[in-house]
């Protein structure tokens, strides 16, 4: 990639919540395809298990706890030179770095300039559709592979658009120090998105919905892994449906940032379903089905920007703000680091709006 390029993606950053959900619509874009996201982070330890195992107690760990950061990209991982500079400043033995992405793709030299990412791709994957049930699929398998490491206590998950926001040492304390999973997840009274269908699995009082981007404790990543009856429901019930309604008269494809199966699409135009994305709505649901509500801080660490941008292009996409290298100013940054600090009560006001 020219470095040119290569430097204007890499300031892209990323996109927030608390707007999102003045935008139902525009929360689409928090998922794989999702451009520019910017990221706090950070991890974890315990034993290999079958997906299907209950949980045990974590065996003693030899080493310090590690934060694992699992990346879940369409191919390589775009801003892998920011990463590396992020690694480079970390201390080596207190994270984990694993891959999802296209079948058959393998990070290497050839693919990759940093050597964090050499191999770390998972060795089994998915096809992953926007919008569809694979997306939970991957991310399933993220978490799988990072719970074999007894080390990994913290599981931040990562698109290929995110960038650290502080260095390694902070956003491992403030992981590390928090007893709690970080995890988007409300009730929005004005979507449609659950089906009665769904039920008794999943009862309609604990239908949630929230950031793909979660960061969790160990306990939590054992509870996705193990989970098989509310995926298979999810499977089943929850699944994207794009009308044409939806995407306009004369829908750009390139423009909306993601590529769609045709399938998806005339499926949509034809039939009156339900429209849920499964990413927006698995681990909240999960979650709150299992009890563990009072064990979240119920936010997400991934900052991103949904009304902002000056470009209309954005403006026409499913997807956030992406942060170029003139928005991404170290002045700019900061105050984003500011921001973050209002946020809560940003999102406070918002729910008294409702
Ligand atoms: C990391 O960032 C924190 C807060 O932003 C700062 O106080 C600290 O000195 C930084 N540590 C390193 C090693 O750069
Ligand atoms: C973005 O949305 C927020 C909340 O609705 C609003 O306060 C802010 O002014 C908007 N920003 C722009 C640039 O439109």
């Amino acid at each position: 990639m020219p470095a040119a390029k290569r430097s204007a993606s890499a300031a892209s950053v990323l996109a927030l919540t608390a707007a999102g959900r003045r935008a139902p619509r525009a929360r689409l874009c928090l998922r794989l395809a999702a451009p520019l996201s910017f990221l706090l982070l950070l991890a974890a330890l315990l034993r290999t298990q079958p997906p299907s195992a209950p949980p045990a107690a974590p065996p003693p760990s030899t080493g310090p706890a590690k934060v694992a950061f699992l990346f879940l990209v369409r191919a390589g991982v775009p801003l892998d030179f920011l990463w590396d500079a992020f690694f480079r400043n970390g201390e080596e033995g207190k994270f984990s770095v694993y891959v999802h992405s296209a079948p058959g793709f393998e990070l290497d030299r050839t693919t990759t300039g940093s050597p964090y990412f050499y191999g770390r791709q998972l060795a089994r994957s998915v096809k992953v559709a926007w919008g569809e049930p694979t997306m939970v699929e991957a991310e399933r398998m993220l978490f799988a592979a990072a719970l074999e490491d007894p080390a990994n206590q913290r599981f931040v998950l990562l698109s290929d658009s995110c960038v650290p926001l502080y260095n390694f040492s902070y956003i491992y304390t403030y992981l590390m120090v928090s007893p709690k999973s970080f995890v988007d997840s409300f009730v929005d009274k004005t979507e449609k998105r659950y089906n009665p269908s769904m039920s008794p699995v999943i009862p309609k009082d604990k239908w949630r919905k929230g950031s793909q981007w979660v960061t969790l404790i160990r306990r939590h990543a054992e509870v996705i892994v193990g989970d098989k009856h509310v995926l298979q429901v999810f499977r089943r019930h929850c699944k994207m449906v794009v009308t044409k309604a939806l995407l306009g008269r004369k829908p750009n494809y390139r423009r909306l940032g993601f590529g769609l199966r045709r399938k998806q699409i005339l499926k949509g135009a034809t039939r009156m379903e339900h429209d849920c994305i499964p990413d927006e709505h698995y681990v909240q649901t999960l979650f709150s089905i299992k009890g563990l509500e009072n064990e979240l801080e119920r936010r997400t660490l991934t900052y991103t920007v949904w009304n902002q941008s000056s470009d209309p292009k954005d403006k026409m996409t499913w997807h956030p703000m992406t942060f170029e290298y003139e928005t991404a100013s170290p002045e700019q940054i900061n105050s984003i680091k500011v921001s973050l600090q209002i946020l809560f009560w940003y999102l406070f006001f918002y729910f008294i709006g409702l």
